[in-house]
């Protein structure tokens, strides 16, 4: 299968352009786009063998759960049911944003690989231009999952999907980068308080401001998952990531202890390293971008600096302790 790419930014060939993208997954193909967050891999939700696709494309898990896309609050509720106040507040708050709420789904309206045979669903309404001309077009809910191939960095640009799903999907619509660079927060609100199952570019305090306490979930730390996409390996490069103090004199230590062994080092950090063999900055929009930039350089390792002081709202920092597996550069 040869992949298309359209630039949608310039509103090039727009009608037709997403007359295309809405005909293919009318008829069960998929189709990547993009949204504030990262590019998507949408599908048909309700569609079984449309969304096998997407499993296939990436190589994911089917125990690991997709995100459901809507164009409203409207549409999400007519998919869920026992919504609370509190979820209703949220979607008006955050809606049309980076926030994925796990609600219960009702019965039989996605298919059964969407959900991963679970009893709930996550949902989230996009705030990109693209993203929301799709969904209103298609009049379906989108199952999309992150653009990548499962494991690796997600997909700020359309270059990146093209990378990972060339000749495996027939489509990309090119949106430009994405604005936030990493995936929405997943707050599940079936439990009391709702819990954080992974951090994102809305806080817990905004949130907290809203509908009053909830929490981080456990799993942040290494426990079982209850978010199931969290128990596996993420945002690898080919290379092993350390994370190591951003303290300079520190890095420059371990710059010369690999060097030192006849190997190459990449340093992701928000200050530059000359000394290293490549450099590339760090931050939130630029993190996936510069975790694949590694993999077309001959490093051996890399370093990522990260503060001292952290805490489970810093999304970046969680991202970072899955590509790097946890590892401390000593
Ligand atoms: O920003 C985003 O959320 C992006 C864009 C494309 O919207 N999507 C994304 O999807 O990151 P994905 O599939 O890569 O991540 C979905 C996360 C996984 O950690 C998954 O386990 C969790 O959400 N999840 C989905 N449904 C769930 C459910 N019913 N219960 C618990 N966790 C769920
Ligand atoms: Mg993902």
């Amino acid at each position: 299968m040869s992949t298309e790419v359209i630039l949608v930014d310039k509103n090039v060939n727009k009608e037709e352009t997403y007359a295309q993208a809405v005909g293919i997954i009318r008829s069960g193909g998929i189709v990547a786009f993009p949204t504030e967050t990262v590019y998507g891999l949408g599908a048909d939700a309700t569609n079984a063998e449309a969304v096998g696709k997407i499993f296939e494309a990436k190589g994911r898990p089917a125990d690991n759960p997709l995100i459901v896309h809507v164009d409203s609050k409207e549409a999400a509720i007519n998919y869920v049911d026992d919504v609370s106040d509190k979820a209703l507040k949220l979607m008006d708050a955050f809606w049309p944003g980076a926030l994925t709420l796990i609600m219960k789904s009702k019965p039989r309206i996605f298919a059964q690989n969407v959900t991963a045979d679970l009893e709930t669903v996550g949902i989230r309404v996009p705030n990109h231009p693209v993203a929301l001309n799709l969904l209103k077009r298609v009049q379906l809910p989108i199952a999309a999952p992150s653009a990548n191939t499962s494991g690796k960095p997600s997909p700020t640009l359309a270059e990146h999907v093209y990378h990972d799903m060339e000749q495996k999907i027939p489509l990309i619509l090119d949106g430009g980068p994405t604005k936030i660079g990493i995936e929405s927060t997943v707050l599940d609100m079936t439990s009391e308080p709702p819990v954080i199952l992974r951090p994102g570019n809305v806080t817990k305090e905004q949130i907290e401001n809203v509908i009053g306490t909830i929490r981080f979930s456990a799993d942040l730390h290494g426990n079982v998952p209850k978010s199931p996409g969290m128990k596996y390996t993420h945002y690898a490069p080919e290379a092993p990531v350390y994370l190591i103090e951003d303290d300079s004199k520190l890095i420059r230590k371990a710059i010369e202890h690999v060097q030192g062994k006849g190997k190459k080092v990449a340093v992701l950090s928000s200050t530059e390293y000359p000394e290293a063999d490549f450099h590339f900055p760090l931050s939130p929009e630029t993190l996936y971008s510069s975790l694949r930039k590694c993999d077309m350089t001959d490093a051996d390792l890399i370093l990522t600096g990260v503060p001292s002081e952290r805490d489970d709202n810093d999304f970046m920092m969680n991202r970072l302790e899955k590509a790097a597996d946890h590892k401390w550069f000593s």
